[in-house]
């Protein structure tokens, strides 16, 4: 059936305007001031709402083994959860142990989202060794459509790759033409900043911050500048969250070094008095690099409006409060690592952005969604309102009032890190492919009817 969404105000990264706009099968097919609907269409009625491209999150975590156990979401829950707040399409990290087979690491992490999702999605590689199999693995991923890795620079003994594997990755990212995702901390100090603190009985949740101070971060941006340098790669820096992480990025970017930032809803909104709070309830507000103190929070705000940070992600990682970060009592280090917010992301970014003056609409759209297609060769497939373009769409509300509870969110996660904090504005009615599968509030959709979005490399 056709779909007419009309008298909306299409909001894009650049433009605005009031206009219909006409779906045919999955694409958007016309775009006009009056659009009659032949019969049989079926009609949203967007007067008084905000139309946005349908919302990619660049980072989130469904299937994840970590820390000893695993993040509570599946695409079933997440994908539902995703669409509510607005996210049409998700990029999920795959992040194989060390021991394990890239390859069959990219088919299990596949076959967990295909036939469950109710919303797109796609993969970034994680690339957790390099040795001569795992290099013919990567290349034969790409081959089946993705176009970027990811890599740790933190995480011992984990996820975390030594610099010659570093080296070695970038010279095939930049080989292949695929961006390399990265997680920026040095992994020596953290683990020696953790074992110092421990000793000293300092093992509360509000001593992980402690252990990750603005330097780790910062020098894990420097690190990866260096090399990235030296091998030409294009580089993405995922969940920055300082100023200081921030100067080192930026100092490379003059110096001509490809690089562009992600930050966190989680750093914009949140800061590290949160992971103090007594009673173990700081365990929450405990993800890496850590919430940090609220002086950065302007620094992140004002990156964004400049451009100089080009998207906002949620880092989705779901560990329920109880039976899991209570895993960490006694001992911070073990206190799994993660705020859930993959629901909050756009009501969170236009209640304290756009409402609080902070970016307007068109740096939301752009940091939710086009440069986040643009720079993972999606647009303008995704992240677009224009003919050809898949029709994902966000019909938002502005003037909607909520309260955040875990006792009301889709995310299957026992605890909200934003519990009873006022929202202005929500989606009203959200569209994939141009079926609509969220209306106020309720997912109406097809529960497997999202897609594996095949990606090709565009920097060869
Ligand atoms: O604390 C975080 N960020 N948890 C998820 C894993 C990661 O580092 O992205
Ligand atoms: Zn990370
Ligand atoms: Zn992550």
């Amino acid at each position: 059936m056709p779909l007419l969404v009309k008298d909306g105000e299409i909001v894009t990264a650049d433009s605005r305007t009031r206009a219909d706009i006409f779906c045919e099968g999955e694409t958007i097919t016309r775009i006009a001031p009056h659009i009659e609907p032949p019969p049989g269409t079926e009609v949203v009625d967007a007067r008084g709402k905000y139309v946005f491209p349908g919302f990619i999150d660049p980072h989130v975590h469904i299937t994840l083994p970590f820390m000893g156990t695993l993040a509570k979401d599946t695409y079933e829950t997440a994908s539902r959860a995703a669409l509510i707040g607005g996210t049409t399409t998700l990029i999920e990290m795959c992040c194989p142990a060390r021991a394990d087979d890239a390859l069959g690491a990219f088919e299990h992490w596949r076959a967990q989202a295909e036939g469950r999702s109710a919303c797109d999605f796609t993969f970034h590689m994680g690339a957790t060794r390099y040795d001569a199999a795992t290099e013919s693995q990567l290349r034969e991923i790409v081959g089946r459509g993705i176009s970027s890795f990811k890599i740790f620079l933190a995480y011992k003994g984990a996820f975390g790759i030594d610099d010659t594997e570093l080296y070695r990755t970038l010279r095939l990212a930049r080989e292949l033409g695929v961006i390399v995702t990265a997680h920026c901390e040095n992994e020596t100090l953290v683990f020696e900043r953790q074992r110092e603190l421990l000793a000293a009985g300092k093992t509360d949740p509000g001593r992980h911050h402690e252990s990750r101070p603005p330097e780790v971060e910062a020098e894990g941006v420097h690190h990866l500048m260096t090399f990235a340098e030296m091998t030409g790669a294009h580089t993405y820096i995922v969940h920055l969250s300082c100023r200081e992480a921030l100067e080192e990025a930026l100092a490379a970017r003059r110096r001509g070094v490809q690089v562009s930032i992600e930050t966190l809803i989680q750093y914009l909104v949140l800061d590290k008095t949160w992971a103090e709070r007594p009673d173990f309830e700081g365990a929450k507000y405990v993800m890496s690099p850590p919430l940090r103190d609220a002086a950065n929070q302007p620094v992140l705000w004002n990156g964004l409006r400049e451009g100089l940070i080009q998207t906002v992600a949620t880092d989705h990682a779901p560990f329920d409060f109880d039976g899991q970060k209570r895993m960490g009592e006694g001992d911070f280090t073990k206190i799994p690592n993660g705020i859930p917010s993959l629901e909050e992301r756009i009501n969170l970014l236009h209640t304290f952005g756009v409402r609080a003056g902070r970016i307007d609409l068109h740096t939301l759209v752009n940091a939710a969604s086009t440069q986040v297609a643009r720079i993972f060769d999606l647009y303008p497939r995704k992240g677009a309102i224009q003919p050809g373009s898949d029709a994902d769409l966000v019909i938002y509300d502005p003037d909607h009032r909520g309260v955040i509870s875990a006792r009301t969110h889709h995310m299957n996660v026992d605890y909200s890190a934003f519990e009873g904090w006022k929202t202005e504005g929500r989606p009203s009615a959200v569209t994939v492919r141009g079926k609509v599968t969220v209306r106020d509030g309720v997912f109406v959709g097809d529960p497997a009817g999202g897609r594996f979005l095949r990606r090709t490399p565009s920097r060869a």
